[in-house]
């Protein structure tokens, strides 16, 4: 029997399969988009609401001209990863928080959103009817992108009269290029990634765009991406382009408060709790560039990068270097507590994760 609500769309082949693993290479994943085999879609009108989504072979998208994402960049997207358990079995790992990001990012961007039941339950639909792609257990992940957009048609500035909910997937491996090994940042301190009373703080898709100019830049000087800074005082950390920063001291972990212009990353606040459960301080504050310079460890987390130790940091032309070569020891205890609770290793005493 199908588990699908919409079985009826798929074709006959469907059961056997999503039950094999796809023909491909799983020894070296990276971050890049493998075509699966379906993506779930989901439409509304303003001041309706989202009704009949249904799955559709993965592929290309029609989109109006003058559609309010394209336009406007009326807005958001999430995303979220599957793991592949020992008995076959697949791990969520707490889509009800992306799906409620998504509704607080939908009310600042004047658009409709699913309801949790139906952002999970689509979820769900979706990685089943692509199981063949999750990797097999330590070979990475399926990342899950859910996307929300003005998809109607509107050319003066105004909401979109329709909207579509999408969702497609990608078997990934490590976000960094580096791997699993230290990555290097610089400190932007003209380009900024957000301001007071903008959009910083939900996860529209202009953020990405305005962090480009800045992450390119560095790139082409052999960084592996930008730290932001407060647009004010010029002076306290904000995030990397992709993730969210975090900074060691003995026993205490800090990382910048959310305040409307950081993102509020859910493994950013699951690995708080995390490191609360094994014993750290941790502040969640205004944490000053300084601090950068006597840290005895820094990381980033994100759903993409996982848990990223910081090799170095570079500001104003100076650089500041952190352990020796690999990962330091307090970002590596998090990234094993928390990638094994997501991967079904231990006991998932948070009850953070779903199993498919
Ligand atoms: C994620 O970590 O899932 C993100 O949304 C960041 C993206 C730029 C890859």
């Amino acid at each position: 029997k199908s588990p699908f609500k919409n079985a009826a769309v798929l074709s006959d082949s469907y059961s056997s399969e999503a039950s094999e693993l796809a023909d491909i290479e799983w020894d070296n994943l990276g971050f890049g988009l493998l075509p699966t085999d379906y993506m779930y879609m989901m439409k509304c009108s303003q001041g309706g609401n989202f009704s009949n989504g249904e799955l559709q072979r993965f592929g290309n998208i029609e989109l109006n001209p003058s559609a309010g994402v394209l336009n406007y960049g009326q807005g958001l997207f999430e995303g979220l990863k599957a793991y592949r358990k020992e008995d076959g079995n697949i791990l969520l790992f707490r889509p009800e928080e992306n799906a409620l990001r998504m509704r607080q990012g939908a009310e600042r961007m004047c658009m409709p959103a699913p309801t949790v039941d139906q952002f999970v339950e689509a979820v769900k639909e979706t990685v089943l009817a692509n199981k063949r792609w999750v990797p097999p257990p330590g070979k990475g992940s399926l990342y899950i992108r859910p996307l929300l957009m003005g998809s109607g048609a509107v050319l003066g500035l105004a909401p979109a009269p329709e909207y579509t909910f999408l969702i497609y997937v990608s078997p990934v491996g490590n976000y960094f290029k580096e791997g699993v090994a230290p990555i290097n940042l610089i400190v932007e301190h003209e380009l900024h990634r957000a301001t007071p009373g903008g959009t910083g703080g939900v996860k529209t898709i202009g953020n990405y765009a305005a962090v480009l100019k800045a992450q390119s830049a560095a790139k082409a000087k052999g960084y592996s991406d930008v730290l932001y800074l407060d647009c004010v005082h010029k002076k306290y950390l904000e995030e990397v382009s992709s993730c969210n920063i975090f900074v060691v001291k003995g026993n205490v972990i800090s990382t910048p408060a959310i305040k409307g212009t950081i993102l509020p990353g859910i493994t950013r606040k699951s690995i708080i709790d995390v490191a609360r459960s094994q014993g750290f301080q941790v502040e969640e504050r205004f944490v000053p560039v300084d601090e950068l310079l006597d840290a005895d460890e820094v990381f980033c987390t994100g759903t993409a990068v996982v848990v990223s130790p910081v090799g170095s940091i570079t500001y104003k032309g100076k650089r500041v270097s952190y352990g020796v070569d690999g990962f330091g020891a307090v970002a590596q205890q998090l990234y094993s507590v928390l990638t094994r609770l997501q991967m079904g290793l231990i006991d998932d005493k948070m009850n953070w994760t779903v199993e498919l």
